[in-house]
C-alpha cells in the first residue's frame, strides 16, 4: 500500500456498530469521545526494562522499535521520525478498511439469513440460545479469516508471558501460552498488521512473585507494576498513542485484576479488560471490556471427565458444594445445608461423594458468587449438562454478547436465596428441557481445547475481543 498523501491526523471515534445488534441498543456512545494522550508516568519502570533484554532471554526486542520495523505497509523509509505519524495512519487506514470489510460482511449475514465462507464449516449455531446466530456465525467466520493479535514482547518472565496453567486462574495462563507459544493463527507477524494489542501481563504471577511471602493485600504494588508495562510500550512503541489505549487489551482472571486500573481511570479510559471478576460494581464495562468465564483445571490434565445423566434421569433438584467465600455463599450455606434432599447443598462435599457426578445427577446446579463474581461452577454446569442458576449481583455474564442467557440458565436474586426449591419447583418441565437442552448444545463454547477449536472457550474469549475491536472506529 503506498503513503497517501491524503492520510489525515487520526481521530478515535465510537461507532455503536455490533454491539448495537447483539444486547446494548440504549447505550450511550460515549466511551471514545474524548480523545486525550494518557499523562506521563511517574513511577520508575527500570525493573519492567525498557531496554532490550539481555542475551540470555530467548526474546529478543530490538527488532520491534517503531524506526527500525520492516516497513509492512508503505516505502517509508526507515530512521526518519517524522514519518512515523503517516505510517501509523496509514496503518491504521488498511486496519479500518480490514475490519470495514468484515462489518459488512456481517451485516450482509444478519439481512440475508445465512453466512457466507471460503471454508468446510464444522459448525453451525443456530437456536434461541443465541442473541443473532447468523451475526455470530458471520463475525466468527471473519475473526478466524481476520483478526490479528500483536502480543508485546517487552518485559520477563515470570510477570510476562506466562500465567498459571492450573486450578483456578489457569484460563489466565492458558491465553497468554497460546499467544505466545507461536502456533497461534491468531498472531500478528508484525505489529503494524495487529487489529489489537495485548499486554501479556499475568496478574496472578504479580500476586505470586511481587507479593512472596504476602504480608499485604495492598494493590499498590500490582497497580505500580502494571502501570509500568503499559507506560513502556505507551513510550517505545506509537500503537498505544495511536489508539488511546482502545485496541489495547489485558487479560486475567485473578480476582485483584479490576484494581490494576480503579488508580488511573485516565489512562485506562478505553484499555480493554478481559477478565473472570466481571463486577459491574467495580468498573467493569460491558461494552468496553469482556467477561472470561473461570475454569478450575486439575493439575493432571486439561479435560476433567465429566458425567451427565439424561435430564429425566436427575435426582438431584438442586446442588452446590463449596465453601463459605463472601457473603452470598454465607448466606445460601446458613439457609439450604442439611435442611432439604431436594436443595443439596454442601459446605463440604460429603465424603465418599463424588463432585462431577452429583452434578451430573442434578436438574439445576448452583452457581453463587463466591470472594468475587465469578464461578468455575456455571463452566461446569455445561459439561455437567446442568441448567446454571445464577446467584449473583453486578455480574456481567461471559459471552453475554452472543449468548442470551435467559434461554439457559435461572438467575435467583440474592434475597431471593430462601426461595430457591419454590422458585425451581415453579418452573414448567417443558421449560426446563428446553432449557436443559440449550445448555448441553452449548457446552463447546466453554470447551478448553489446545491447541483451540473452532467455537470452543478461547475461540469465543477471542470472539468478545474482536466484537469490542469491531465496535470502535479508529479513524484516519
Ligand atoms: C529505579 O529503580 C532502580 C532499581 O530498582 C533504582 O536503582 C533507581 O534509583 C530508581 N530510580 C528512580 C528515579 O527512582
Ligand atoms: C537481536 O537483534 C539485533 C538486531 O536485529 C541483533 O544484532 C542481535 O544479535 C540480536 N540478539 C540476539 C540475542 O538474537
Ligand atoms: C525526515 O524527513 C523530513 C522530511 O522528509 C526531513 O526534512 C528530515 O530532515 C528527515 N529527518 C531525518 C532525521 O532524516
Ligand atoms: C505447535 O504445534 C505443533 C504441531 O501441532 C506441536 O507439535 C507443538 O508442540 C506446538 N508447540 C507448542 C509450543 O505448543
Ligand atoms: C505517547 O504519549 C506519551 C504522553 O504524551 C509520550 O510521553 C510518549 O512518548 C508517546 N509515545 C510515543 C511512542 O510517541
Ligand atoms: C448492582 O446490583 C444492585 C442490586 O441488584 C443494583 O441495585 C445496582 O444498580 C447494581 N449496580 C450496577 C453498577 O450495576
Ligand atoms: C434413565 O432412566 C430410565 C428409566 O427409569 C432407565 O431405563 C435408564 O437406564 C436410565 N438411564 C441412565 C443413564 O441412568
Ligand atoms: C462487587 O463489587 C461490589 C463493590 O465493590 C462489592 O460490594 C461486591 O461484594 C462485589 N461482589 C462480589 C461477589 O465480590
Amino acid at each position: 500500500m503506498e503513503v497517501s498523501a491524503s492520510c489525515s491526523y487520526a481521530l478515535l471515534l465510537f461507532s455503536i456498530f455490533l454491539i448495537f445488534i447483539y444486547s446494548f441498543p440504549s447505550k450511550q456512545n460515549h466511551l471514545f469521545l474524548a480523545f486525550e494522550p494518557p499523562p506521563a508516568s511517574t513511577h520508575n519502570t527500570s525493573h519492567l526494562s525498557t531496554e532490550p533484554l539481555p542475551s540470555s532471554s530467548t526474546r529478543n526486542t530490538s527488532h520491534l522499535s517503531a524506526e527500525s520495523l520492516p516497513s509492512a505497509s508503505s516505502s517509508v523509509p526507515a530512521g526518519n521520525n517524522t514519518i512515523i505519524p503517516i505510517k501509523k495512519r496509514c496503518r491504521l487506514e488498511r486496519i479500518e478498511a480490514d475490519l470495514a470489510q468484515a462489518r459488512a460482511a456481517i451485516h450482509e449475514a444478519i439481512q440475508k439469513r445465512s453466512f457466507k465462507s471460503d471454508k468446510d464449516e464444522i459448525f453451525i449455531p443456530r437456536g434461541s440460545m443465541y442473541r443473532n446466530a447468523y451475526a455470530f456465525q458471520q463475525s466468527h467466520i471473519e475473526m478466524v479469516k481476520r483478526f490479528k493479535i500483536w502480543a508485546y514482547r517487552d518485559g520477563e518472565r515470570p510477570l510476562v508471558h506466562s500465567g498459571p496453567l492450573k486450578h483456578i486462574y489457569a484460563i489466565e495462563g492458558q491465553f497468554i501460552d497460546e499467544i505466545e507459544n507461536g502456533n497461534s493463527s491468531f498472531i500478528a507477524q508484525h505489529p503494524d498488521e495487529a487489529h489489537a494489542f495485548f499486554a501479556p501481563v499475568s496478574v496472578q504471577h504479580i500476586v505470586e512473585y511481587v507479593y512472596r511471602p504476602i504480608t499485604s493485600y495492598d494493590r499498590d504494588r500490582l497497580v505500580r507494576t502494571f502501570k509500568d508495562y503499559i507506560m513502556v510500550v505507551a513510550h517505545k512503541y506509537p500503537y498505544w498513542n495511536a489508539s488511546n489505549g482502545a485496541d489495547h487489551f489485558m487479560l486475567s482472571c485473578h480476582d485483584w485484576a479490576p484494581g490494576v486500573s480503579v488508580d488511573d481511570p485516565e489512562l485506562y479510559k478505553n484499555f480493554v479488560r478481559v477478565l473472570c471478576n466481571a463486577n459491574m460494581s467495580e468498573g467493569f464495562q460491558p461494552e468496553r471490556d469482556a467477561t472470561l468465564p473461570e475454569f478450575n483445571i486439575s493439575p493432571l490434565s486439561l479435560t476433567r471427565h465429566w458425567f451427565s445423566k439424561p435430564p429425566q434421569n436427575r435426582s438431584i433438584l438442586a446442588f452446590f458444594s463449596g465453601g463459605r467465600h463472601g457473603d452470598i455463599r454465607e448466606g445460601l450455606i446458613n439457609h439450604w445445608v442439611g435442611k432439604d434432599n431436594e436443595i443439596q447443598v454442601n459446605e463440604y462435599l460429603p465424603k465418599g461423594k463424588d463432585y462431577a457426578r452429583l452434578m451430573g445427577d442434578s436438574k439445576y446446579c448452583l452457581c453463587p458468587s463466591g470472594f468475587e463474581v465469578a464461578s468455575p461452577r456455571l463452566v461446569e454446569s455445561f459439561h455437567s449438562g446442568c441448567v446454571p442458576v445464577i446467584i449473583s449481583s453486578n455480574y456481567s455474564l461471559p459471552f453475554n454478547d452472543v449468548l442470551d442467557w435467559t434461554k439457559f440458565s435461572v438467575n435467583i436474586p440474592v434475597e431471593k436465596i430462601p426461595e430457591i426449591k419454590k422458585i425451581l419447583q415453579g418452573i414448567p418441565e417443558y421449560e426446563y428441557l428446553k432449557m436443559q437442552k440449550r445448555v448441553t448444545k452449548l457446552r463447546r463454547h466453554f470447551q478448553l481445547n489446545r491447541p483451540p477449536k473452532p467455537f470452543d472457550a478461547l475461540h469465543m474469549v477471542l470472539h468478545s475481543i474482536w466484537l469490542r475491536r469491531l465496535n470502535i472506529r479508529l479513524q484516519h
